[in-house]
């Protein structure tokens, strides 16, 4: 069953205590991507929920988001666009920066690949504060592409996240959650 499968998911999920730092409870998701069923049901799961809904492009963030990201897009037929840390695209860009825990740090998305006929699905690993997809939601709409959902195998909600993708209109959606 459908719960089976959801419940297999968030048990291949390791999770290390006090890593990176004292009180976080580490979510470890190469732990899931080792594990060949966990995957497969990972990639299918997301991509079941827009199997219908006509999407054009996956965008995904470096680098955890690109494994799921370009995953998912193979089995929706779309094309993948990569959201890239400063100085790895080659052509033009538009980029945004966002707040880490410490400092800041930019993502980049090449101009020419999303136009405003696209329909795009965010794709990312997991969703804590919820910066990463702000910023790659506020690069995707400046190119005119239209973005309504997001996707993430790992959901921390009390991170505020979930809240922020609200405030954006855009319609959260994940595999597990933990608090
Ligand atoms: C992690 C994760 C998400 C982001 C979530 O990536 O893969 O992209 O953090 O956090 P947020 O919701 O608070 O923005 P990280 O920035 O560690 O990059 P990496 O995948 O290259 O390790
Ligand atoms: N990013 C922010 N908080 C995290 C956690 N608890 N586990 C994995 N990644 C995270």
């Amino acid at each position: 069953t459908e719960q089976a499968n959801l419940d297999y998911i968030r048990s291949s999920i390791k999770t290390i205590p006090n890593y990176p730092k004292e009180g976080i409870m580490f979510r470890d998701v190469t732990s899931l991507i080792e594990d060949g069923k966990a995957f497969a049901m990972s990639v299918n799961a997301l991509a079941a929920q827009y199997k219908d809904k006509h999407i054009t492009k996956v965008v995904g963030a470096e680098a955890r988001g690109f494994i799921f990201g370009a995953a998912v897009a193979n089995v929706l037929g779309a094309g993948f666009v990569l959201a890239r840390k400063p100085n790895k695209l080659p052509r033009e860009t538009v980029r945004q920066s966002y707040q880490l825990e410490y400092g800041e740090d930019e993502l980049h998305i090449h101009k020419d690949a999303l136009t405003a006929d696209d329909h795009v699905l965010m794709i990312d690993d997991l969703i804590a504060t919820g910066g990463t997809m702000e910023a790659a939601v506020k690069m995707v709409r400046s190119l005119g592409a239209k973005v309504e959902d997001a996707a993430f195998v790992i959901s921390l909600p009390d991170l505020g996240g979930l809240a922020k993708l609200q405030a954006l209109d855009v319609q959260a959606y994940s595999l597990v959650s933990f608090n």
